[in-house]
């Protein structure tokens, strides 16, 4: 199975931005293991980061048919705001597993809300990077 991971706005600043919610580590380091998590559940995975809202809406529009079985999706701060991209994802026949680095419930108000949740499959925050491996071992265990 491809496995499309899909990263949004801010998460290519990963490893200098807030490294005490964020963690330390780059969003490359984080493509590369999601990659190596891929091969070990017979996926393969590729990665995408986007500050763009549109750019995001057409990868997920052109997912299924570019071969892909599954997104796993960080939408960053999109998450609390994108009906587009929450309508995307309803558009679309492929699982989406919504991951967040950070538990999001624990921070604020305003990150209590997501508008993808309901279209995704699941929901996974507050587990670091091991979030993206529990999506990514997931979509495999459904291909
Ligand atoms: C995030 C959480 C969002 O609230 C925030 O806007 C991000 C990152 C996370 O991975 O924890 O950019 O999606």
């Amino acid at each position: 199975m491809k496995i499309l991971v899909l990263n949004g706005p801010n998460l290519n600043r990963l490893g200098i931005r807030e490294p005490a919610i964020y963690g330390s580590d780059t969003l490359q380091d984080i493509e590369l293991a999601c990659v190596e998590w891929g091969k070990s559940v017979g996926a393969t995975v590729e990665c995408h980061q986007s500050n763009r809202e549109g750019v995001l809406l057409d990868w997920i529009h052109e997912a299924e048919s570019s071969g892909f079985g599954g997104i796993v999706f960080n939408a960053g701060a999109y998450t609390h705001t994108s009906i587009a991209l929450r309508d995307a994802i309803a558009s679309i026949d492929i699982p989406v597993v919504e991951v967040h680095l950070s538990n999001t419930q624990a921070r604020e108000r305003f990150r209590h809300r997501s508008h993808i949740a309901a279209v995704c499959v699941g929901q996974i925050a507050g587990l670091g990077k091991e979030g993206y491996r529990a999506a990514i071992t997931f979509l495999a265990g459904r291909g």
